[in-house]
């Protein structure tokens, strides 16, 4: 079975919610910086995680023309982060100038690009009635997985209920990225279709995203060492 790694989401206001956070773990952790933090404290939140030696998805969503994807992934690739994301819904050019524009603006390793197929907010009759597809939900998530392989992404965001499926029709080799996880006995919060982390590492996902369970926690670090042991 391939190893699963934790990723914390680091949904915290500001900076200094999210180093009083930080300073608890002695050891360096894999944590995802979305829009909200990233917007408040601006590239130096980047450069000051790094400094701690931690690794980083930067959860931004890159949606644009693929010009300005492949301009703005020049500069999010010189931050020197381990993984950023786009939407399929850009299409396969954008994805693939994304992939360029990283490419030119790494110091070293490309950051791993995730694409994100179907927002989970996005329900049938949403993607119906505003969207107008008519496909449905589960097979344009996974027609959206296949042309961000085409286009050269590294992997998708996915429920873990959809992992195993990703990897049959993509490869084992491509990427799943997974939220909507809760150890047993935990908070659902407004999670619907949750899994405990020894459920998406056995259904194959290669990083589980994890917030509240571990950032709200009374013991954080217990509570992220528990997830690592449920996952060995
Ligand atoms: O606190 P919790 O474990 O629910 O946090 C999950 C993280 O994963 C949040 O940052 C949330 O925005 C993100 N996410 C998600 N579902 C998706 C995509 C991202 O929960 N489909």
């Amino acid at each position: 079975m391939a190893d699963t790694t934790i990723i914390v989401a680091l949904d915290f206001p500001s900076k200094t919610e999210a180093f009083a956070f930080l300073d608890k773990f002695q050891e360096p952790i894999y944590v995802k910086v979305g829009m909200e933090l990233f917007y408040k404290e601006g590239p130096e939140i980047i450069k000051n995680i790094k400094e701690r030696g931690h690794k980083i998805f930067l959860d931004l969503k890159l949606h644009d023309i693929p010009n300005t994807v492949k301009s703005a992934m020049r500069n999010l690739a010189s931050l020197d982060v381990d993984m950023v994301n786009v939407h399929a819904a850009g299409g396969k050019k954008m994805m693939s100038a994304a992939i360029e524009g990283l490419e030119e603006g790494c110091k070293g390793k490309r950051p791993l690009c995730i694409a994100v197929t179907q927002l989970t907010s996005t329900s049938p009759e949403m993607l119906k009635e505003e969207l107008l597809i008519e496909t449905e939900l589960a097979a344009t998530a996974a027609h959206y997985a296949y042309m961000a392989k085409e286009a050269g992404l590294d992997g998708v965001v996915c429920s873990v209920h959809e992992s195993k499926k990703i990897h049959e029709v993509c490869g084992e080799g491509f990427l799943t990225v997974t939220p909507g996880i809760r150890p047993a006995g935990t908070s659902k919060d407004d999670q619907v279709r949750i899994a405990t982390p020894a459920y998406a590492k056995e259904q194959g996902s290669n990083f589980i995203v994890v917030g509240r369970p571990i950032t709200q926690a009374s013991d954080s670090v217990e509570a992220y060492k528990n997830i690592q042991a449920e996952l060995k």
